[in-house]
C-alpha cells in the first residue's frame, strides 16, 4: 500500500529547491556581514522550555506542539520556534557574559500542529537571528534594516513592515489592567476564546481574527498610550533611526504577537499576496526571557522569517543559474568502461559532469544533455575509441571538434576556464 506524506508537511522537490538555497545563501551573506555567527540547535527540547518561554496560555503551547514522552517518561517537544532553544543553548554554554554582545543566527525546520492551508504548514522552515546583551534601540533598527536589505536583495517587493512597542515590566501591567477593564465591558460581543483570554492573556484578544472580536475591540485603549517614559523614549529612538536609514514602516498599535516573551519593540513584515497567512517575518525584543530561563539578566531581540512564505514571493525571473555541466555520452560497453575513471578525473578538477548509466541511444543521451542544460557533450563511440579521441559538441553553436582522449581532462578544463565557467 502506498504511504503518502503526513498532512501539512511538504516535500521540497529539486525544481523548487533552488529557492530555498537562494534565500539561505542571501540570508547567510547578509547576516554574516552584520556580524552574526551561525548556531545549530536541537530539533527537540524538554517541553518545559517552550512552555516557560513561549507561554502556557499561548496557542502554540496549548494546542500546537508535537509533544511525546521518551522511554524514561520525560516530556519532549519538537521545536515550534528557535528562540527558546537558542536562549537555552547560550545559558548552557555560558555565552552571555556581562558587557558583551552576541549575534547568532539559525536555520531549520520548526513544527506546529496548525490547520494546514496555503502558506501554513506543520513542518516549516525558518531563518532566525537573535542579538543578546544590549537594549540599545539602534540594534532594533539594525535588525529591521537587515531584513529590509535582505528583501531588497531577494527582489521581494510589496511587503509592509509594521512595528509596535509592548512596554516593559513596569508599564505593561498598567496597560493589561486598562485593557481588561475595557474587555470586561465587551464580553457579550467576544468569542468564547477571547472571553477566556480576557482574564489570562488579554493582549491576545487584539489579535483575534473573528470579525465580531475585531469590531468590539476597535476602540480598545492603545498600548502606546500606556508606555512609561523609558519605553516611549526607546520606541521614539527606534523609529527615528529607521527614518534616518530610510527603512519604511508603519506603526500598528494592535500588533501583539502570539508568543508571551516579548517586551518593547515588536514587528511583523506582511504581504498581501499569501491570503490570510500574511506574515513573512516577525519578531521583537524579549528583555526578560534569558533571566526567566535561568540566565543572568540579558536584554535581547530577534526575528524569524518563514522560508515557504518567502519562497512563494520570490520573483520567477530570479537568476539562480549555476555552472553549466559537461555531459559524457558513451556508446557501447567499451566506451562505458572508460567512464568511471574519466568522470572521476573531471570531477577531481572541479568540473561539473554527468553521464548515462543505462546504455541509452545517442539520441536519448542528447535529449538528457539538453534537459540538464549541458554546455558541451563529449561523445565516445566505437570510432572515437579506435581513433583515441572524444567528439566534443558545443551545445550552443553545434560545432564539433575531436579532442584526444589522452589530454581530454586538461583540454576541457582549459576550454571551460576560457569561457569563465
Ligand atoms: P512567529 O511569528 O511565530 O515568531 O514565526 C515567524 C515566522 O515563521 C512567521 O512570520 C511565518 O513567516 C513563519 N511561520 C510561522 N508559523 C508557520 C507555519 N505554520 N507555516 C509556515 N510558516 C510559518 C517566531 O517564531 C519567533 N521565534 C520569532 C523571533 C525570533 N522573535 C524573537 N526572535
Amino acid at each position: 500500500m502506498k504511504i503518502s506524506a503526513v498532512r501539512g508537511v511538504k516535500d521540497i522537490l529539486p525544481e523548487e529547491v533552488w529557492k530555498w538555497q537562494f534565500i539561505e545563501s542571501a540570508s547567510r551573506r547578509i547576516m554574516e556581514n552584520f556580524g552574526f555567527s551561525e548556531i545549530r540547535i536541537p530539533v527537540f527540547e524538554y517541553t518545559e522550555l517552550f512552555a516557560r518561554s513561549i507561554g502556557q496560555g499561548t496557542d502554540i503551547v496549548e494546542k500546537e506542539m508535537y509533544t511525546f514522552q521518551d522511554s524514561k517518561g520525560e516530556s519532549l517537544s519538537l521545536r515550534p520556534e528557535g528562540t527558546a532553544g537558542v536562549v537555552r543553548a547560550c545559558i548552557d554554554h555560558h555565552r552571555l557574559q556581562p558587557d558583551s554582545v552576541s549575534k547568532l543566527y539559525y536555520t531549520g525546520p520548526m513544527f506546529r500542529h496548525e490547520r494546514p492551508q496555503k502558506g501554513r504548514y506543520r513542518q516549516f522552515y525558518q531563518i532566525g537571528a537573535e542579538v543578546f546583551g544590549t537594549d540599545n534601540p539602534w540594534v532594533d533598527a539594525e535588525i529591521l534594516s537587515m531584513l529590509h536589505l535582505l528583501f531588497e536583495q531577494l527582489g521581494i517587493s510589496g511587503t509592509v513592515l509594521q512595528i509596535n512597542s509592548l512596554g516593559c515590566t513596569e508599564c505593561r501591567p498598567v496597560y493589561r489592567k486598562a485593557l481588561q477593564k475595557f474587555l470586561r465591558n465587551e464580553q457579550a460581543s467576544l468569542c468564547t476564546d477571547c472571553r477566556r483570554r480576557t482574564a489570562g492573556n488579554p493582549l491576545r484578544v487584539l489579535d483575534c481574527k473573528r470579525p465580531d472580536c475585531k469590531e468590539a475591540t476597535q476602540s480598545a485603549p492603545s498600548v502606546l498610550a500606556s508606555l512609561c517614559r523609558d519605553c516611549m523614549a526607546h520606541f521614539e529612538m527606534v523609529k527615528g533611526t529607521l527614518d534616518l536609514m530610510g527603512v519604511p514602516y508603519e506603526v500598528n498599535e494592535r500588533l501583539v504577537r502570539g508568543l508571551d516573551y516579548y517586551t518593547r519593540t515588536t514587528f511583523e513584515i506582511l504581504t498581501d499576496q499569501l491570503g490570510s497567512q500574511n506574515a513573512v517575518a516577525a519578531g521583537g525584543r524579549y528583555d526578560g526571557l534569558v533571566e526567566q530561563l535561568g540566565g543572568r539578566p540579558t536584554p535581547a531581540i530577534g526575528f524569524a522569517l518563514g522560508m515557504e512564505r518567502l519562497a512563494a514571493l520570490l520573483p520567477e525571473e530570479t537568476n539562480h543559474s549555476r555552472a553549466k555541466p559537461l555531459y559524457l555520452a558513451p556508446l557501447g560497453d567499451a566506451a562505458m568502461e572508460r567512464m568511471p575513471l574519466l568522470l572521476h578525473q573531471l570531477r577531481a578538477r572541479g568540473i561539473p559532469v554527468d553521464t548515462d548509466y543505462l546504455g541509452k541511444s545517442l539520441k536519448s543521451q542528447m535529449r538528457q544533455a539538453d534537459r540538464i542544460g549541458a554546455a558541451y557533450v563529449g561523445i565516445l563511440g566505437e570510432d572515437e575509441l579506435n581513433d583515441g579521441v572524444i567528439l566534443l559538441r558545443n551545445m550552443e553553436t553545434k560545432a564539433q571538434t575531436k579532442v584526444p582522449l589522452e589530454g581530454f581532462v586538461d583540454q576541457i578544463a582549459e576550454t571551460l576556464a576560457g569561457e569563465g565557467a
